[in-house]
Order: structure tokens, then sequence, then C-alpha cells
């Protein structure tokens, strides 16, 4: 029986999430699953096809038509996403993706589609999944759930410079109104809205060195992977 666990990371947008769980996977040799780009991936689908939001049957039928890849690039060291098996890694991450992800992700069926699809992917465990719902509603059994918040103005700050490194110039004003309006949606929404598992630990990272952070997750991580083994019996006892 395998002692890999899974890693559940929630919390707002900005909060260093991704970066973190990114090398916490690398340090565990465990794989690293973005959800968010797979909620963006079928928003650049949808807005490509001028699918309507409202209309289920719609939404519906493009969901069939819609195949979702990470493809490990050896030249970055990182993955990439996919989608229909044309990289959109870096269409997804632009403005007008973060403008209508959140209303994207409230939908029923492109929940429960891509819901399906992370649980595929993390079954087996040994794996840091990043997102909104993924210690309540993908794996509420996940071994360690994490949940990831930040001063509200360091997190427009950091995605600002995190845009900057992508080549993308946008004004302060209108990276703070976005992260408002995507809070305001992802922790109001009816399908699995943004909330804390009652069991996850919390992590405010305004004043959080990032080598701590991630010092700190690994630590956890190794922890939870020693009670699994315990549980499981793999433990030396000598
Ligand atoms: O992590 P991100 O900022 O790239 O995510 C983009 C949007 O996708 C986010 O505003 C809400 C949605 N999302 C979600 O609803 N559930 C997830 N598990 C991951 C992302």
């Amino acid at each position: 029986m395998s002692s890999k666990i899974i890693i559940a990371v929630d919390g707002y947008s900005a909060c260093g999430k991704s970066s973190t769980a990114k090398i916490v996977a690398q340090r565990l040799n465990y794989s690293y699953i973005d959800t968010g780009a797979m909620y963006r991936a079928v928003t650049l689908y949808f807005l490509q096809n001028y699918i309507s939001l409202t209309n289920p049957k719609e939404v519906h039928k493009a969901l069939e038509h819609i195949d979702i890849d990470f493809v490990f690039n050896e030249r970055i060291h990182d993955s990439e996403t996919f989608l229909n098996n044309k990289n959109v890694e870096s269409e997804i991450r632009k403005m007008y993706i973060s403008e209508q992800v959140s209303p994207v992700s409230a939908i029923k069926e492109v929940r429960s589609f891509l819901v399906a699809q992370q649980q595929k992917l993390g079954k087996k465990g040994g794996v840091v999944m990043d997102g909104r719902d993924i210690g309540t509603t993908v794996f509420p059994l996940a071994e360690l759930k994490l949940f990831f918040t930040a001063d509200f103005n360091v997190r427009a700050q950091r995605r600002q410079q995190e845009l900057l490194e992508k080549k993308q110039m946008v004004e302060f004003d209108e990276i703070l109104q976005n992260l408002r309006h995507r809070d305001e949606i992802d922790t109001t929404r009816k399908e699995s809205p943004l909330v804390k598992a009652p069991d996850a630990y919390v992590l405010d990272t305004t004043y959080l060195a990032f080598d701590d952070q991630v010092d700190y997750v690994v630590k956890l991580a190794k922890e939870a992977i020693r009670r699994k083994e315990e549980v499981l019996g793999l433990t030396n006892k000598s």
C-alpha cells in the first residue's frame, strides 16, 4: 500500500498557493496539479466558441469537446496547460481570462466535469493539488489540507509583479478590482464556494518569506506522511 498522501491547497487568488505548491511537490517528488488552470482553459474555450453561460444545454455540449492536459516542458522545468492539444499556457494567464473565469467556474456542469477529472488525476496520492475546493469537495479526505490567505494589497502587488514577469502591464487598480470581484464570486457561489475546510491549516502569507512557507508545508507534509505510515503499519519500530 502506498504512503503517498494527497495535499490539498486552497485559498484566495494571489496568496502564493501555486508557487508554494509547485516547490513543495518538487521537494516531495510528487506531482503538482493546478486546478485553476483547468477552469481557465474551459473559460478560454467558452470565449473562443461564443458559448452562452446561461444556456445549460450549450454548456453541456461544449464540455464534451474539451480535453485538458498538462505537459511537462523540459526547457522551462515546468508543466504547461494544453487545451485540445494546443499549448494555451500563456493565453489562460491573461487578464481577459481572469475577468471571465469566476462566472464560468460558478457553473454546476463545469464544476462536476472538472472535479471528476481532478479526482481521477489525484486518486493514487503523491499529489499536491491547488484550487478553491480541493479540501472540501474534490478530496475531502486529503491527508493534509492548507488554506492560504494574505493581506488584500499584498496580494494585488504580488499579482502585478507576476504579470510584469510575463510582460503584461496591468494597472494596480484593475488588479485590485479583479481580485475583489473574484473573491466575491468564488466565496458566495452556490456550487462548492471557497471556504476553509474545518481541518485545514491556515497560512497567512502576508509577512512570510517564500522559503519559510515552503519549509513549513514540507514539514507538515512529512508529519502527515508519517501518520499515514503509522496507520498502515509501515513504520520501522526498531
Ligand atoms: O487559481 P486561479 O486564480 O488560476 O483560478 C482561477 C479561477 O478559477 C478562480 O478565480 C476560481 C476558479 N477556481 C475554482 O473555482 N475552483 C478551483 N478548484 C480552482 C479555481
